[in-house]
């Protein structure tokens, strides 16, 4: 596949997507083929056109979208497109690399990265400062334990301008330093609280400053501003060790590991005996690798095309960012109050932990969100309903079936009544194999028609679904799948959730 190389399509060239164009022409040799890039303002065509004569330009993303020579598409325009034209990408067939900030709600994290999955494309979030050399250097150090525990990191990201017309610099700005942070540590925060302030007429943050809580003993906080006159990219990390700094703007010397640190006496009897001891040791620079880190990131893209490898900067991944910057953005909200973040919350098996998924039983996964939420008091779904608020469980539901009429109602039923359920549909055990290790539902509902047309597949079926709990629609064939809740015909609404609420238990 792909011997001719992959053809990839840009969506816009302000500012950023040009750089996608230059790195994936100069990755020729790897077997990128840079096809078409598509804007709306002409002078971006234009200035794509003086530079890149051999690629074809269009006004609209669809053009991109719907060409069938392109295999993948970059998304480089502002974030309030990004989640439409990267699922209508997806949808279309793409690979798809989007820009940060992937997007600026969690469902729709989820949702694409879910669709990613169901149609076999790489989803990646350009968080290039995960490829840069200085990050993957630090993220050795911290692993290789060289700082010890570490204990505190501030980073600070500031410069004057360039405001954004559609998002705060917490969604512009912070999303480099949360990925850098996530990557580096290998941890995911457990609260975060943030304050901000805007001093323009729009009322977006033009400065904040956002908590990481990664539990006791380690805290990071994050300063991001568009009003500094001078241009600073800086994280100090400090371990009981080293501590380290990483300046981003530097030329040569982007990390500088210092042998400092201050040890408190274990005993002491009098005052006079107490004092802290202070270690002045070398300053080390290491060498660092020179090369662009959006080079490595487009590099990377490709090679997670050819092989189907999961990329560094995945969705998946990409979902945790957007998960903090989410609760970063209600904190701010709130005047800086600390916002909780729920492990049950967004788990759309962020970690891609197959064997979990096939193994986990609904109880366990109900039994989560109960705690997550204080839901599901008495057993039943109809309690999730109405508890409007963000950390909502949305219960995944996957419909299969081929008649039509039969699928419409139980979808349309399950949304309308129910608004905390996800639904999927599948008309083939093939389409619902692919569901299944996308989507992960807790409930499968069969029709029994299906599975009475391929009745000498029952087995298959009994694989498919394997250990997830099925409802059967038609209790005709009691014995197809054993394990399974039979549902007699005619459907009605109540005995279905009746019966999911059985099933759940
Ligand atoms: N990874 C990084 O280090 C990095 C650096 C800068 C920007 N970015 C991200 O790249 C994205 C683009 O940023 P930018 O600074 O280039 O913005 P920009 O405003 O300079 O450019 C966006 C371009 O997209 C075009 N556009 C918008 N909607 C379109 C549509 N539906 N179809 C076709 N063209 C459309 C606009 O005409 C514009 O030319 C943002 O998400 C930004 O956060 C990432």
């Amino acid at each position: 596949m792909y011997a001719d190389g992959v053809r990839i399509g840009v969506i816009g060239c302000g500012y950023w997507g040009p750089n996608h164009i230059r790195n994936f022409l100069a990755l020729r040799n790897s077997g990128a083929k840079v096809v078409m890039a598509a804007d709306r303002d002409p002078g971006r065509r234009e200035h794509i056109a003086k530079l890149y004569p051999s690629i074809r330009l269009a006004e609209a993303a669809e053009s991109v979208i719907g060409n069938p020579d392109i295999d993948a598409v970059v998304v480089a325009t502002p974030v309030s497109s990004h989640y439409l034209l990267a699922r209508a990408a997806l949808q279309a067939g793409k690979h798809v690399l989007v820009e940060k900030p992937f997007v600026t709600d969690v469902k729709q994290a989820e949702e694409l990265v879910s669709l990613a999955r169901y149609q076999q494309r790489v989803l990646m979030v350009g968080h290039t400062f995960e490829y840069a050399a200085a990050v993957n250097r630090i993220r050795d150090l911290i692993e290789q334990h060289e700082l010890g525990d570490v204990l505190y990191v501030r980073s600070l990201r500031v410069n004057l301008g360039l405001f954004q017309p559609d998002v705060s610099v917490l969604w512009d700005l912070a999303p480099h330093d949360v990925s850098i942070l996530l990557y580096i540590l290998q941890r995911q925060p457990t609260a975060v609280s943030a304050v901000g302030s805007s001093h323009f007429p729009n009322g977006l943050a033009d400065v904040v400053s956002v908590t990481l809580d990664f539990g006791p003993q380690l805290m990071a906080n994050i300063i991001a501003s568009w009003l500094d006159p001078r241009k600073v990219r800086e994280m100090t990390i400090v371990g009981t060790k080293k501590m380290l700094v990483y300046d981003d703007v530097s030329a040569n010397e982007k990390v500088r590991i210092y042998d400092k640190g201050v040890d408190a006496p274990r005993h002491y009897d009098s005052f006079g005996e107490f004092h802290y001891s202070y270690r002045y040791g070398d300053i080390v620079t290491p060498y660092l690798e020179e090369y662009e880190p959006l080079r490595e990131e487009c590099a990377h893209f490709l090679e997670c095309i050819r092989t189907g490898g999961l990329p560094r900067s995945s969705g998946e991944a990409g979902i945790g960012v957007v998960r903090i910057l989410t609760a970063a953005e209600k904190s701010l909200r709130l005047g800086g109050a600390r916002v909780p973040l729920d492990p049950g919350e967004g788990s759309l098996d962020v970690g891609g932990d197959a064997e979990l998924r096939n193994t986990t039983h609904v109880r366990d996964r109900i039994d989560l969100s109960s705690a997550a939420v204080g839901v599901v008091s008495d057993g039943s779904f109809a309690d999730t309903n109405g508890h409007g608020d963000e950390t909502e469980y949305r219960h995944r539901v996957l419909v299969v079936g081929t008649d039509e009429h039969q699928l419409s109602f139980v979808t349309r039923a399950l949304e309308d009544f129910r608004p905390g359920f996800d639904v999927a549909t599948a008309r083939t055990p093939e389409e619902a194999s692919r569901w299944i290790e996308a989507f992960s539902p807790e409930v499968i509902i069969l029709d029994a028609d299906l599975t009475a047309a391929t009745e000498p597949d029952s087995q298959r079926w009994l694989e498919t679904v394997g250990s997830t709990s099925v409802l059967v629609l038609g209790a005709e064939q009691p014995g197809l799948l054993p394990e399974a809740t039979m549902l007699a015909k005619p459907l009605r609404l109540p005995s279905l959730l009746s019966a999911m609420r059985d099933v759940a238990r």
